[in-house]
């Protein structure tokens, strides 16, 4: 009788291959109203000697289920686990999948790198329009129709309204427009898209500028130059950087002069500068007796070149995405 439960709860513990399968045959051996449950209820109506004897045997073979029974268990649930963790593996070695975060182009990196220098010195930012007037863009800067200068400035005129009106050949325009505003003393950054007729290495048809300009008593020449000078070298990163101021010529500056810097054994010309021209002032209803002020104009396409070592003007414009991030902010603010 017991060898027979025995025989069977083996046989059915070695096909019970799951958790659940396992707690029926618990159930249908052990449980309320399990077989050697029953078995052992039975003892009460058998006579002393043949209860005592199968008692026993009954008592080891339930020990022994109970055993068996957790036993299997274990493996059971450990099989389980194994599955389990095999099948929710988590690859670490795997790369993110995180978006690349864009960068600013690097026109805009090295024009806040700029403005950023000049504003520790109480230089404000002033906009002007891209289409422009041709007074603000000439006559008032000392450029009257048939100027020579002009001829540096072939732009793309838009006959629309009755004056006549141009993409702006350069942010000089911006002088204009804040001196008629009437404030001053003032220090102003006017940084900005221009436009000419040129395409080539060096020239794009819309670049960026940035002029500069101050209105203040009794500025003079040495501001200008101090002012420049320490502004390349910070640009630059160079505390030792040469530079020279050769005279030139521009109709809004009297004198003009052209500064270079000294870099890879050649003097480079970086931008052009001067006093503003008594007539300038005159224009916007300023005495030159009383005011004075100093100007510069510098292309930021070509300090970006200069200090990044771009050699081509036109990777500023293909949009090649590539070549704008490997332009990134991390080498215009050496993070
Ligand atoms: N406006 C000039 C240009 O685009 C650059 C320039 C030269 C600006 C001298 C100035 C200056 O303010 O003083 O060619």
């Amino acid at each position: 009788m017991t060898a027979d439960l025995e025989k069977n709860f083996h046989l059915a513990l070695e096909k019970s291959q799951n958790l659940q399968m396992l707690e029926e045959l618990r159930v249908r051996y052990l449980g309320k109203q399990g077989m050697i449950t029953e078995a052992l209820k039975s003892l009460g109506a058998m006579d002393p000697e043949t209860r005592k004897q199968r008692g026993a045997e009954l008592n080891r073979l339930r020990a022994l289920c109970q055993e068996a029974l957790s036993v299997q268990k274990e493996k059971l649930e450990e099989q389980a686990l194994t599955l389990k963790l095999a099948s929710e593996k988590v690859d670490l070695t795997l790369p993110t999948l995180a978006l690349q975060k864009g960068t600013h182009h690097l026109i805009t990196q090295t024009t806040e790198e700029i403005v950023r220098y000049f504003e520790r010195f109480g230089f404000k930012v002033e906009e002007g329009p891209d289409i422009e007037t041709e007074e603000h863009n000439f006559n008032a800067l000392n450029i009257p129709p048939h100027h020579p200068a002009r001829q540096n400035h072939d732009t793309f005129y838009v006959d629309a309204a009755a004056e006549p009106l141009l993409l702006r050949t350069h942010t000089s325009t911006v002088q204009i427009r804040t001196f008629k505003k009437g404030e001053l003393p003032l220090r102003v950054l006017a940084p900005g898209r221009v436009y000419r007729a040129d395409y080539d290495a060096t020239h794009l048809p819309m670049f960026h500028q940035i002029e500069g300009f101050i209105v203040e008593e009794g500025i003079h020449l040495g501001h200008l130059k101090s002012t420049l000078i320490d502004f390349c070298r910070a640009f630059f990163n160079k505390n030792d950087l040469k530079t020279r101021f050769r005279p030139s010529f521009f109709p809004f500056t009297e004198p003009s002069f052209e500064m270079d810097i000294f870099g890879n054994g050649r003097w480079l010309e970086v931008l052009g500068c001067g006093m503003i021209h008594p007539q300038v002032l005159r224009n916007v209803g300023l005495d030159p007796k009383k005011h004075q002020g100093f100007a510069f104009g510098m292309g930021v396409e070509r300090f970006a070149m200069l200090k990044y070592e771009v050699n081509d003007i036109r990777n500023f414009v293909t949009g090649d995405v590539r070549w704008n991030r490997q332009m990134s902010v991390s080498r215009a603010f050496g993070t």
